[in-house]
């Protein structure tokens, strides 16, 4: 099997990727490295380890930044709710977090499994960012990694031009993007291409099992919120990146391209700029997801919600 670290923020839409993980036979999850990002890292951590709980999986959880590199952290708790996790009031796990700090988690996951690692990047990159600046051989030592993030054609979420991820700390991803020969990159455009229909997605939910069950409470109130606003369509961004990152196959296209990202805009700060017509002189550092095949896609989140 192929050992597996995800940084995450969860998040709701954390925690249906962290299912489709658990539940991979051909990855084992070795770590969860946790940063701020839709809620702040008190809750994140509180929610990773509450996920594992709840899936019976014994994966250690390390805290890592509690705040972006340089300027103040702006939350999605409109999103995911205060706790980041729809505001159930589940009982805390029982469970702590290691004592090891996220950064030098990956940075020791990262010899332990070297040249075999896959590193999945479902949040803010700030966790990333500092191994790297702690540790600037990282990348040698990464089989694979895949970022969830960005807006390929400045079709942001967050503000007019830029993602999430990336737009909550946009040094941090300046620093990743630079450092890292091939990120393969699942944007919010590709999210959008790749909805799920609510009444399906509520289908799965009925499932007999305590991982559906959980899931269906946390992730409610967004999807409601969801429902009202973008339709009969549901965007489980992280949940797309993990298909992708654990069955890189089938009928997908991956587009080559160098990537930049945007610290000084004005409107655009935080935004992924894509080379397309290569005419800065860098590298094809991104590799960019443009269609996954969403029968595997919903396959995928079906068995991780009815699974036990
Ligand atoms: C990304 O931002 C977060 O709110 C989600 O968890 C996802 O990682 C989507 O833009
Ligand atoms: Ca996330």
């Amino acid at each position: 099997t192929t050992p597996l670290l995800i940084d995450t923020d969860p998040g709701v839409d954390d925690a249906l990727a962290l299912l489709m993980a658990f539940n991979d036979p051909r990855h084992s999850v070795v770590g969860l490295t946790v940063a701020a990002g839709n809620v702040g890292l008190r809750h994140t951590v509180a929610n990773a380890l509450k996920l594992c709980e709840v899936a019976g999986v014994d994966v250690p959880v390390f805290a890592g930044c509690a705040s972006p590199l340089l300027h103040p952290a702006r939350d999605a708790a409109y999103v995911h709710g205060q706790d980041g996790f729809g505001d159930v009031g589940y009982a805390p796990a029982v469970r702590g977090a290691e004592a090891e700090h996220a950064a030098l988690a990956i940075l020791r996951l990262s010899h332990e499994h070297a040249g075999q690692l896959l590193l999945v990047a479902l949040g803010p990159l700030t966790n990333i960012a500092l191994a790297l600046r702690l540790d600037p051989t990282l990348p040698q030592r990464i089989a694979r990694i895949v970022v969830m993030g960005g807006a390929v054609s400045a079709h942001g979420n967050i503000t007019a031009a830029a993602e999430f991820n990336i737009a909550f700390d946009p040094e941090a991803a300046h620093i990743v993007f630079s450092a890292f020969p091939k990120i393969e990159l699942v944007d919010w455009e590709a999210v959008i291409a790749h909805g799920l229909l609510h009444t399906q997605v509520d289908e799965w939910l009925r499932a007999d099992s305590p991982r559906a069950r959980f899931y269906d409470d946390i992730s409610r109130q967004t999807r409601a919120w969801s429902a009202e606003r973008r339709g009969e369509r549901w965007h489980s961004a992280d949940a797309l990146a993990m298909a992708y990152a654990l069955a890189p196959g089938g009928t997908l296209k991956l587009v080559e391209r160098p990537v930049v990202v945007e610290l000084d805009g004005r409107h655009t700060r935080g935004a992924t700029v894509v080379d397309w017509q290569r005419q800065m002189g860098g590298h094809d550092n991104a590799a960019i997801l443009m269609r996954y095949e969403q029968v595997r896609f919903e396959r995928m989140i079906q068995a991780a919600l009815a699974a036990c």
